[in-house]
């Protein structure tokens, strides 16, 4: 049990020292060698012989053994004179053909053909047919007087006796193409089984084969396999061998797409010795892909189309990876995102972990919201939604447990209820309970628990949030700033106190009240926040148009408006309430360079209606 041991080690330190060099940002391949090397070789027609005490001389086996170090070992066929035989090469996972070679000792076949199966031997498909007479051995042109032809004469004459050889090439004559990891180039070399019928026997001319034998090329020093003074005759059985083949080179490479320079055995178990010639089936793939031929992407390598190797330019083309930012193992390739992206990014991560969903594993799941303080490919982004049962809307799917905003965590709060969590009451409101908060009813505010009336500006506190003001979107929360936000720049408009102050609100009945104006400046303005100055309040604005200005100038952007009279009755009116969009009309103290607000003011909700009637006042001049 020590060898397969070494023999693991060979390859993991050959792998680990080479695949570096010549995989690295470009096409690579495996090793050629003869793929019937090392394997089994079938014949139809075993050689049967009366004296079961010897061994058959000539087997199959010796076609491919080296020829270097055993020239004179042959097969000899079995087949009866005349008859067919045929050898096949059956591999057990897909490879590339670029060449065949035998070198026979008998005369050459007059009639054969070299066939491959691409299917494992369900069907099968002519590579090459060899005759003397093409047209009337076959019914075929010849490719020595047409170019291309699947037939040719080339290596079918009688002659050498011995030493003949039949070459066939994958790829043509030229024998070369650009590319050869192009489905035009795998579509001619690709096979698993390889199978070369020899249809019928030449016999040695006699005057030539004696000639031949003393002055063969190959001088392999032995006589030749038909005794050349006399032709056998075709009905008695032949001393020798119909065909006989001193070597079969079926040459080759295991199928990897450019993407591997090493294959090892398909077989689970089976290892093989240390220095074998054989030529592996599974590839040790690089640049991301996988499988036994390199031919899909690594499970988390599916951002973009498998594709392989360029060849000719040497591109490597790898597969990319995925963004799941650390929660996926696997991704799948998704046309229609790929389509959508502008086909850049076709990536969908597959079983997203730590409570993440998305595409890319980005956003938190239902329940989960995202860790302020982790980064997304953190294990611990999300994290479990808490919401106070009381004070929070319970969620549609109870079983799920609670539900907050995936990025802020803000739960979905009952009214008056405020917190990232919905724990206690908005500022201005008590009595938090399972029906949420009740407004508090006091010029300023009140107990948030027992709701009776304080006194705020002893107290520094905020005063009131606007009745029916805008409640800012739950995406705008951030948890940490929560308290703050809600103090300084929200919860202050201008006031309003229930039941103490009533403001009457001027009502615009038509152009004709646009036109009658007096004031100073007329605006279409945003309310981004007010502010309690102690002696008089601050309502910060985004003017979004300007309509009217009087002596001090005014332009689109942030502008301060100071609301009158602030202290007598504890009132501001009009209201104005944030987030709320207005058209404001008042006068200006051109002394202090103030824009104000008085009971006189115009203060009215920006509608389309009112919309229309600013621009046909707009239109007649007045405004
Ligand atoms: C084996 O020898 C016997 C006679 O001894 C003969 O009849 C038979 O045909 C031979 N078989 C073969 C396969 O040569
Ligand atoms: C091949 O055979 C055909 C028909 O038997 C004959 O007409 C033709 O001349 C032969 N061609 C050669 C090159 O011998
Ligand atoms: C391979 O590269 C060559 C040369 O850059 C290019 O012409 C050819 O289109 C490429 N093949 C593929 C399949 O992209």
């Amino acid at each position: 049990m020590k060898r397969p041991a070494l023999a693991m080690l060979t390859v993991a330190s050959l792998l680990h020292g080479v695949t570096a060099s010549r995989c690295a940002g470009r096409a690579c391949s495996p090793p050629v060698g003869n793929l019937a090397s090392g394997r089994t070789l079938r014949t139809l027609h075993m050689r049967t012989s009366n004296d079961s005490f010897l061994e058959e001389p000539h087997p199959p086996a010796l076609m491919v053994d080296d020829p270097f170090l055993h020239p004179s070992t042959w097969w000899a066929s079995g087949a009866a004179a005349g008859g067919e035989d045929e050898i096949r090469l059956d591999l057990e996972a897909r490879f590339c053909l670029t060449h065949v070679v035998m070198v026979f000792r008998s005369p050459r076949p007059a009639a054969m053909s070299l066939e491959r199966s691409r299917d494992f031997g369900r069907t099968w498909e002519t590579l090459k047919l060899f005759a003397e007479n093409c047209s009337s051995t076959f019914g075929s042109a010849d490719d020595a007087s047409q170019q291309g032809a699947i037939c040719t004469s080339r290596y079918s004459s009688a002659t050498p006796c011995d030493g003949g050889e039949v070459i066939f090439r994958s790829l043509g004559q030229a024998g070369r193409m650009d590319d050869p990891y192009s489905p035009e180039a795998l579509s001619l070399l690709t096979l698993t089984n390889l199978r070369i019928r020899l249809m019928r026997p030449h016999h040695c001319p006699t005057s030539l084969g004696t000639s031949r034998s003393h002055h063969s090329p190959r001088s392999r020093g032995f006589s030749p396999t038909v005794p050349s003074q006399s032709p056998r005759s075709p009905t008695q059985p032949a001393r020798s061998a119909s065909y006989a083949v001193y070597s079969l080179l079926a040459r080759g490479t295991c199928l990897c797409h450019g993407h591997a320079e090493h294959c090892l055995s398909t077989g689970e178990g089976r290892d093989t010795q240390d220095n074998s010639p054989v030529v592996q089936g599974r590839c040790v793939c690089t640049h991301h892909t996988a499988g036994a031929h390199c031919e899909r992407c690594a499970p988390l390598y599916n951002d973009q189309p498998w594709r392989a190797a360029n060849g000719s330019s040497g591109e490597p083309n790898p597969c990319q990876k995925c963004e799941c930012h650390g929660h996926a193992q696997n991704c799948h390739f998704s046309e229609r995102v790929w389509r959508s992206t502008g086909r850049i990014s076709g990536g969908v991560c597959d079983n997203c972990q730590h409570n993440t969903v998305g595409r890319k594993c980005q956003r938190c799941r239902p329940g989960y919201h995202r860790h302020p303080a982790r980064p997304l490919n953190s294990p611990q982004a999300c994290t479990r939604c808490w919401c106070d049962p009381v004070g929070s809307v319970p969620a549609l799917t109870s079983t799920e447990g609670p539900w907050c905003h995936p990025r802020s965590g803000q739960c979905h709060c009952k009214p008056g209820v405020g917190g990232t969590s919905c724990s206690h009451c908005l500022p201005g409101h008590w009595g938090f309970g399972p029906d949420g908060c009740r407004p508090c009813v006091c010029p300023l505010t009140c107990d948030h628990i027992t709701g009776h009336c304080l006194d705020s500006k002893a107290r520094g506190e905020f005063y009131n949030v606007p009745i029916g003001g805008k409640i800012p979107d739950l995406t705008h929360f951030r948890p940490h700033e929560e308290d703050k936000v809600w103090s300084k720049e929200l919860a202050v408009s201008a006031l309003y106190y229930t039941g103490k102050c009533s403001c009457k609100e001027r009502k615009l009945k038509g152009v004709s009240d646009l036109c009658k104006m007096k004031h100073s400046y007329v605006m279409k303005a945003s309310v981004l926040s007010a502010h309690d100055k102690g002696t008089h309040a601050v309502v910060q604005v985004k003017v979004r148009k300007v309509l009217r200005s009087g002596l001090l100038p005014l332009s689109q952007g942030t502008r301060s408006l100071y609301p009158l009279p602030w202290t007598s009755r504890g009132c501001t009116c009009p209201v104005l309430n944030p987030g709320g969009d207005y058209l404001l009309a008042g006068p200006e103290d051109v002394e202090s360079g103030r824009l104000l607000v008085t009971m006189q003011s115009l203060v009215v909700p920006w509608t389309s209606t009112l919309g229309f009637l600013v621009s046909e006042a707009v239109r007649q001049g007045c405004l």
